[in-house]
């Protein structure tokens, strides 16, 4: 299932995603996948001022960035700013080992230590992503490998556009999720939101509704504007 909501602004998006966010895991979500760069900051902040029993969630990153634990390119270093270094939550952040490919293999092992399954498979309960410009989600950009893997959940994906490793869940590890949620802001992004969410297009982004029992695009209104 697929649903769109659309809102005036950037800060009306972010208050209305946290209340979405706290409603679900009120509703029994233990865990929240991060959706990283820049967009969903201003969630993250407002989630501070959300009731969560926070002790029992449990956050780990959809994707990350190889480069060293407090780097400001991390988004654990983003979301530990906005939000986990304020609140009692358990913060999954993918080790620093020698070399990406391992910390993909070990972060895979977390993942499967730590999140909800049902026979026998991971089943993530809520997980945030974002768009890119060029249709890519969490680090699954166009044309490059990790978008094709199907035997595991987590691995790392060279990124010629970036000309550098990043870490990502695959496609089947977000079809497994229970609910997706994307946070989209910005006149930057309404084409790529408009092919995705129009069709016509194989871009990772859109591959995700493959799967995932409920998919909700939170969007604001320049996001949207080509809808
Ligand atoms: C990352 C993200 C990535 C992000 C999009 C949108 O590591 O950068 O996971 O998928 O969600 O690139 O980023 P902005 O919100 O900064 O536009």
């Amino acid at each position: 299932m697929m649903e769109l909501r659309v809102f005036a602004d950037a800060a009306t998006l972010a208050e209305q995603a946290a209340a979405l966010i706290a409603s679900r895991i009120e509703d029994g979500a233990t865990t929240l996948g991060l959706a990283g760069g820049n967009t969903p900051k201003a969630t993250y902040e407002q989630l501070r001022h959300q009731d969560i029993p926070w002790d029992r969630v449990v956050a780990w990153l959809p994707d990350e960035r190889w480069v060293p634990p407090g780097h400001p390119d991390r988004n654990a270093t983003m979301a530990s700013a906005a939000l986990f270094d304020h609140v009692p939550a358990t913060l999954l952040e993918v080790p620093w080992v020698d070399g990406a490919k391992h910390a993909a293999l070990l972060y895979e092992e977390t993942l499967r230590e730590s999140l909800p399954s049902e026979h026998g498979q991971l089943r993530p309960d809520l997980v945030l992503l974002g768009l890119g410009d060029d249709g890519h989600t969490a680090s699954l950009f166009p044309d490059t490998a990790a978008v094709d893997v199907r035997e595991r959940l987590f691995v790392a994906n060279w990124v010629v556009a970036k000309n550098a490793w990043r870490l990502t869940a695959t496609l089947p590890l977000l079809w497994a999720a229970r609910t997706i949620v994307f946070l989209v802001s910005g006149v930057g992004k309404a084409l790529a939101l408009s092919q995705v969410l129009q069709g016509g297009t194989l871009a990772p982004a859109a591959r995700t509704m493959d799967g995932a029992a409920e998919v909700v695009w939170m969007v604001d209104r320049d996001a949207a504007r080509l809808l």
